[in-house]
């Protein structure tokens, strides 16, 4: 039987259509939501160095919402992923997702937030538990006496259990020598500004003084700002938060913020993505001469350098390094 030309050519260029997009590498990447300023920027790193390294990058975004977040890793698995990164909505229930992706021969990066109770591949992150202790050493240097409020993250995310045990190790031989007192101390539902208004109205229903608020992001000290504006209190409370968001680096130069905690955003994005490359070409990864206990095993994981960030400091850090323009936080 005589094949037709054109068939032919047809069949070749699906041939050549379909291996050679196979060629690229393709990294499946979980988001939870764009809520908190940073997570467009990790995104945008993220994509832009794996383009750079020849691969390519699919997207998705959960909302919140760890059953989305399950579906969109079905989908970008039966897609043919390469390698899976997740910053997961929940920090248990995302355990499902990497047993799922390993069905698939599929290796599971954890960006930023640690997956709990599976045998993960990789974890990223910084060091959230010298995060919290950046945060705590800070205003009780300024603050050496008095009520402190805790305002936690969200019981969802594994890196708000890190950051309290960061904070009260600084905390906990003050409280001892009674020169503090934790006069409020909760955990928010998710890291939604309301969480953070809601929590601070609480506590000032139930504590008439209260000299340092320690809240767990910025996003939750904006929602705290709010609630301590409604009884006057903004500015005349010390307060700590963790991002260098731009709302918090313009309340740290007026004066309703004491201090924020600046991640360098493009180190995790970069290394997170040079990792995805090299866990979706089946090699073995850098050696990594930490590892950090999930619950189910040790996960070779790298942790990044944060910094405490003040009035005095906002240039030489997140404005030297070009994370926020001059000009928008001295607006
Ligand atoms: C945490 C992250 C913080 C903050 C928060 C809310 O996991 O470490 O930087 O952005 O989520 O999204």
């Amino acid at each position: 039987m005589k094949i037709k030309p054109i068939l032919l050519l047809s069949s070749m260029l699906a041939l050549f259509l379909f291996y050679g997009c196979k060629e690229k590498t393709t990294i499946g990447l979980l988001m939870d939501n764009y809520e908190v300023e940073r997570w467009q920027r990790d995104k945008d790193l993220f994509v832009a160095r794996i383009n750079e390294l020849g691969g390519e990058v699919m997207v998705e975004v959960a909302n919140s919402n760890p059953r989305l977040q399950f579906e969109q890793a079905q989908k970008l698995l039966d897609q043919g992923i390469d390698a899976l990164v997740i910053i997961p909505v929940d920090l248990n229930d995302a355990a499902k997702i990497v047993a799922l992706a390993h069905k698939y021969k599929v290796r599971v990066l954890s960006y930023d937030r640690l997956i709990r109770n599976c045998r993960l591949d990789l974890y990223i992150s910084f060091d959230n538990v010298e995060v919290g202790a950046l945060q705590a050493d800070y205003l009780t240097k300024v603050c050496p006496r008095g009520n402190y409020a805790l305002i936690g993250g969200a019981v969802t995310d594994n890196n708000s259990f890190m950051l309290k045990i960061g904070q009260m190790n600084i905390l906990q031989p003050l409280v001892e020598r009674g020169d503090i007192r934790i006069v409020f101390d909760q955990f928010a539902d998710s890291w939604a500004e309301e969480e953070g208004y809601r929590l601070m109205k609480k506590c000032l229903e139930q504590n008439r003084t209260v000299d340092a608020v320690i809240a767990a992001n910025d996003n939750l000290a904006t929602g705290v700002t709010k609630a301590l504006k409604e009884m006057n209190l903004d500015g005349k409370v010390y307060l700590a938060g963790q991002d260098a968001d731009l709302l918090a680096c313009q309340r740290i130069v007026s004066g309703f913020q004491t201090m924020t905690v600046y991640k360098p955003i493009e180190a995790i994005a970069t290394k997170a993505a040079d990792f995805a490359m090299q866990m979706a070409s089946g090699e073995k990864f850098d050696k990594l001469n930490l590892s950090v206990n999930n619950g189910k095993h040790m996960v070779p994981a790298v942790l990044l350098p944060a910094m405490a960030v003040n009035k005095e400091t906002i240039k030489l850090t997140v404005v030297a390094d070009g994370y926020l323009k001059e000009n928008k936080i001295y607006k």
